[in-house]
């Protein structure tokens, strides 16, 4: 299903979040307005808002407290790209180039900064404690799971319960602010909390190992950002994880790491990767997460809201971009 249709239910919600998010650009600063006018126009799919919204309509909601918390999480999104991008040396997203290749690296980090600040401000003005803490918990789990993450660049010493903590901390955790703090404000009963919570967790471990494997079978028009970019990075996903465990003689991203650079090796790995049964392999540990997170979703209430939760578990397994 398209994620339009999935989204059906909160599209009114969803267009309201895209207005607002173009009122979060106009500020009275010529500069800062400048960097915001154009990093808020990027044409992301909105995934975080969405569990956002779902999460809380599913509980009655109501919008008063639904949509600040909703642009919050996709401000905070956007600022973490925006250091990603930093820190990756990211030349391209969403089809066109980086806030750090036209304006800079520090410009990029101020810009990053404002919008953590900004997303801060919008959940504070829910006035409720628990999402204000839990979003200073995820900003501290975000950014160990991104520090994690730089130090093992080229380290081949890494196990799997590494890669599944870097990105529990780098990208689950926000998924997890974004189911929790929907219904949370929505007044969920806290058994619901937890399945939302769970749901969050998993679905999110599964988007990134889909994102890793998008990285090696995907192309740069489809996904508006580079493949291969995490090989360059140093960056060890769990396809290449495979790769290293079941192709341990004359592998490419043994050398690759080893030297630190290659651009034949990491296209050799590619090639490896995608002519062998791995992808579907790691298509299989994704879909593992998928059910982990849809397991508890039938003791939520029974309406449509909860039917898009599925329909949004199925897409982030068959995505293409
Ligand atoms: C990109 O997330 C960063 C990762 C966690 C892999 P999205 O794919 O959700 O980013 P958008 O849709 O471009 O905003
Ligand atoms: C996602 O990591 C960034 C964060 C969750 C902060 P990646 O580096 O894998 O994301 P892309 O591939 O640049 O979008
Ligand atoms: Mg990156
Ligand atoms: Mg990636």
């Amino acid at each position: 299903m398209e994620l339009d249709e999935i989204c059906r239910p909160v599209s009114e919600d969803l267009t309201e979040v895209e207005v607002r998010l173009k009122a979060a650009g106009e500020v009275d600063s010529p500069g800062l307005s400048e960097l915001l006018d154009y990093g808020l126009k990027g044409g992301g799919k909105r995934i975080r808002p969405i569990l956002v919204l779902l999460s809380g309509r599913l509980f009655d909601g109501s919008s008063d407290h639904l949509m600040p918390m909703a642009l919050a999480v996709e401000l905070t999104h956007l600022a973490t790209l925006v250091h990603d991008d930093t820190i990756d040396n990211s030349v391209v997203r969403w089809g066109r180039p980086t806030i750090n290749t036209l304006w800079g690296s520090e410009q990029a980090v101020l810009l990053g900064d404002y919008l953590f600040a900004r997303g801060g401000e919008l959940t504070a003005s829910t006035g409720n404690i628990r999402v204000i803490k839990l979003l200073s918990k995820t900003l501290m789990i975000i950014t160990g799971g991104e520090v994690a993450q730089a130090r093992s660049a080229f380290n081949l010493e890494q196990t799997r319960e590494h890669y599944f903590n870097r990105i529990s901390g780098k990208t689950a955790s926000l998924f997890v602010l974004a189911t929790e703090s929907g219904a949370a404000l929505a007044g969920a009963p806290e058994e619901s909390i937890q399945i939302l919570q769970e749901y969050g967790n998993n679905l999110g471990i599964a988007f990134q190992i889909v994102d890793d494997i998008l990285d090696f079978i995907s192309s740069e028009e489809e996904m508006g950002k580079p493949v291969g970019s995490d090989l360059t990075q140093g960056t060890l996903t769990l396809p290449g994880m495979l790769l290293l465990e079941q192709y341990p003689e004359d592998n490419p991203i043994k050398k690759l790491f080893q030297e630190r650079g290659g651009w034949e090796y990491i296209t050799r790995a590619i090639d490896l990767v995608r002519n062998s049964p791995i992808i579907d392999q790691c298509f299989d540990i994704a879909t593992r997460y998928h059910n982990r997170a849809c397991r508890r979703l039938d003791q939520l209430p029974d309406n449509e809201f909860r039917q898009s939760l599925y329909g949004l578990a199925d897409f982030i397994i068959t995505r293409r971009k």
